[in-house]
């Protein structure tokens, strides 16, 4: 039977933001009409809001098919990852990563399979496309039983896509939530050097992105930025008109103290009700 609270994402992402909604869920909008999220990755924010309508989009054209595989056939999608159960092991997960399955939900079954067991959830490919992470520590293969049928009744109230996130905030019209969500990118200082990542994402796709986000925020959309706490970034979503400094808790390794806390920026153009209003 679906159950109509929050549900957890099928996925680890880097940079997920079970996070986010676990501490900040204050920061949503209260209401809206459409839920569009461009940077979908592990979708934390849209599993967590539970739309009734939603575009979901990503550049990673593997993600999205899971996604619609799951939607389309989670009890196919089961059986193939209780199989991957069933054979878990080091030699099994290399076998797996270096193989192809035909059919789309095998496919899907493939890509959470090793999105579950990889090391850190971590999703990175060669220079051909092949999924390299190594094994991880964790074991769990499989979902409790109906989750999956749960998922996919929550994806079906959606549209996905494949695609740049420039097309996708370009749909955001008068009363949509726009949930924005990039890789982290800064300038690293006054003479335009650029970080390591920019490979992956620019600053210059920064900049398109903050303009995209303000072109859907005159249009009326509210419209949500994560972002890096940095002085780069501030300065191009400061437009939007509210920030908050955020504090992310992440636990380290078991041989480290404990929990550190890293800071990060939220940025949004609609005001937020007081408590007790
Ligand atoms: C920080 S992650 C999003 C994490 C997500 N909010 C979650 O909770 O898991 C950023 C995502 O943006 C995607 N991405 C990178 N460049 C993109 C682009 N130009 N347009 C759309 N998506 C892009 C990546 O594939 C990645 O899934």
């Amino acid at each position: 039977m679906e159950t109509e609270s929050a549900l957890e994402p099928f996925l680890k992402w880097p940079g997920g933001k079970r996070w986010l909604v676990s501490r900040y869920s204050d920061l949503f909008p209260q209401k809206f009409e459409r839920y569009i999220e461009p940077f979908l990755g592990s979708g934390a924010v849209f599993f967590y809001l539970n739309p009734q309508n939603a575009i979901l989009a990503d550049t990673n054209r593997e993600l999205i098919a899971t996604y619609r595989a799951v939607r389309d056939r989670p009890d196919v999608v089961s059986r193939w990852l209780s199989r991957y159960d069933r054979r878990h092991s080091k030699k099994f997960y290399y076998g797996v990563r270096a193989e192809f399955p035909r059919s789309a939900f095998g496919r899907a079954a493939r890509f959470i399979y090793l999105n579950r067991v990889c090391f850190n959830g971590i999703y990175r490919v060669n220079l051909r496309g092949e999924f390299n992470v190594p094994l991880g520590s964790k074991e769990r293969v499989k979902f409790s039983r109906g989750y999956l049928v749960n998922v996919a009744a929550r994806l079906r109230r959606a549209n996905f896509r494949t695609s740049d996130f420039e097309s996708v905030i370009a749909e955001a019209t008068k009363g949509d939530f726009l949930y924005v969500d990039p890789p982290y990118t800064v300038t690293h200082n006054n003479n335009g050097f650029l970080k390591y990542n920019d490979v992956l994402f620019s600053w210059e796709d920064q900049r398109r992105l903050a303009t995209a986000v303000a072109k859907a925020a005159r249009r009326g959309a509210f419209v949500f930025v994560s972002n890096a706490y940095h002085w780069s970034v501030r300065e191009l979503y400061q437009p939007l008109g509210n920030s908050r400094r955020l504090a992310r808790y992440s636990i380290l390794s078991a041989d480290s103290d404990g929990r550190r806390s890293t800071r990060e920026a939220a940025f949004f153009n609609y005001s937020l009700k007081k408590p007790g209003k």
